[in-house]
């Protein structure tokens, strides 16, 4: 799968990993991960270097993801120690081994480095203003669509007034103030507000930087796939983009909050969670109708200026798969 490479890519949620070997497909690829006793998560490609079977449908035993067709044993680094029809005495053949693909584990995400083998990896992309204080509750959805869609649905600030006008949309604010975007390699902040169209003028790029000036943007972007949105100082929703494939993509939806009294806190994150599904799968019932599948390079769409951050995103994007390629170590051969 194409994707920007040299990047930390946000693949599952912590919980989802533990003490059995578990398979996913992820960034175009077939994976299998798992967790040694020492709680180190592990991922390799999902394919026993023997006869090619799945390594997920295997167990783990004395700390050994064990391969279910001939029980060969493999460590976290992914060697082979032990091939059972060999016997104890006989040698491990060279190169029987898995690719061992490089792992972080914070913020209650796995991530996964994809790129070139470095002695020294950049910081994790994700946001200084949730490190501490906050909880927060999760939900999965897997949509249809390409990821350059599902972020670039996130950076659009003209669709509200139409796609959710009975919900966050709603009172015909379809007049766009904005947006004014700042952005550099790997950030894109959008400051934007939604109003109706009372046939105010329209601000200038310097007027809208000096509101913008001494505030937190109203949405934060981070390449490769996490999303910030500002509600309010204490209400924050964020979102995963994962890629799985192609043509499926997966978010891990949070919200962000600081209600720190967890018999206030868990059904709060219950109600919020319903809720910005229901107004996501208003997002989706278009989102999935876009054509191309894959959002076009730069100059292909006739953009406005509502559209500054999606213009944005597709030319750093752009720029990203050509500067460091597409291949990866995340690939596993396919
Ligand atoms: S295919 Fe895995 S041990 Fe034979
Ligand atoms: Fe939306």
């Amino acid at each position: 799968m194409i994707l920007p490479a040299n990047q930390w890519y946000p693949v599952l949620e912590s919980r989802e990993v533990g003490r059995r070997p578990f398979g996913v497909e992820r960034l175009g690829a077939r994976l299998v991960f798992w967790r040694t006793a020492d709680g180190f998560p592990h991922a390799h490609p999902d394919r026993c270097p023997h006869l090619g079977a799945a390594l997920s449908g295997g167990r783990i035993e004395a700390d050994r993801l064990v391969c279910p067709f001939h029980g060969f044993e493999f460590d976290g680094q992914g060697r082979c120690v032990h091939i059972p029809a060999n016997g104890r005495r006989r040698k491990i053949p060279e190169g029987m081994a898995l690719p061992s693909l490089v792992l972080r584990e914070a913020h209650g995400f796995i991530w996964l480095w994809r790129g070139e083998i470095r002695d020294l990896y950049p910081e994790l992309p994700y946001f200084a203003p949730l490190e501490t204080g906050w909880r927060h509750g999760t939900v999965a959805v897997d949509w249809p669509v390409h990821y350059t869609r599902a972020i670039e649905n996130q950076l659009d600030v003209a669709h509200l007034a139409f796609v959710h006008r009975s919900t966050i949309g709603g009172g015909g604010r379809a007049f766009v103030e904005g947006p004014y975007v700042e952005a550099d390699q790997q950030d894109i902040k959008v400051w934007v507000t939604n109003a109706r169209d009372e046939g105010q003028a329209t601000r200038g790029v310097a007027e809208l930087k000096a509101a913008a000036a001494g505030r937190e943007p109203s949405l934060h972007f981070k390449f490769p796939g996490v999303w910030l949105l500002n509600l309010s100082p204490r209400l924050k929703n964020f979102i995963a983009f994962t890629p799985i494939n192609e043509r499926k993509t997966r978010y891990y939806l949070r919200v962000y909050h600081r209600y720190l009294n967890p018999l206030a806190a868990k059904p709060f994150e219950a109600l919020m969670g319903l809720s910005n599904r229901f107004i996501l799968n208003q997002d989706k019932r278009v989102v999935v109708t876009q054509t191309p599948r894959e959002s076009p390079p730069p100059g292909e769409d006739r953009l406005i200026e509502a559209d500054r951050a999606i213009a944005r995103f597709r030319t750093l994007h752009a720029s990203l798969l050509e500067e460091a390629g597409s291949a990866g170590p995340a690939d596993g051969g396919e």
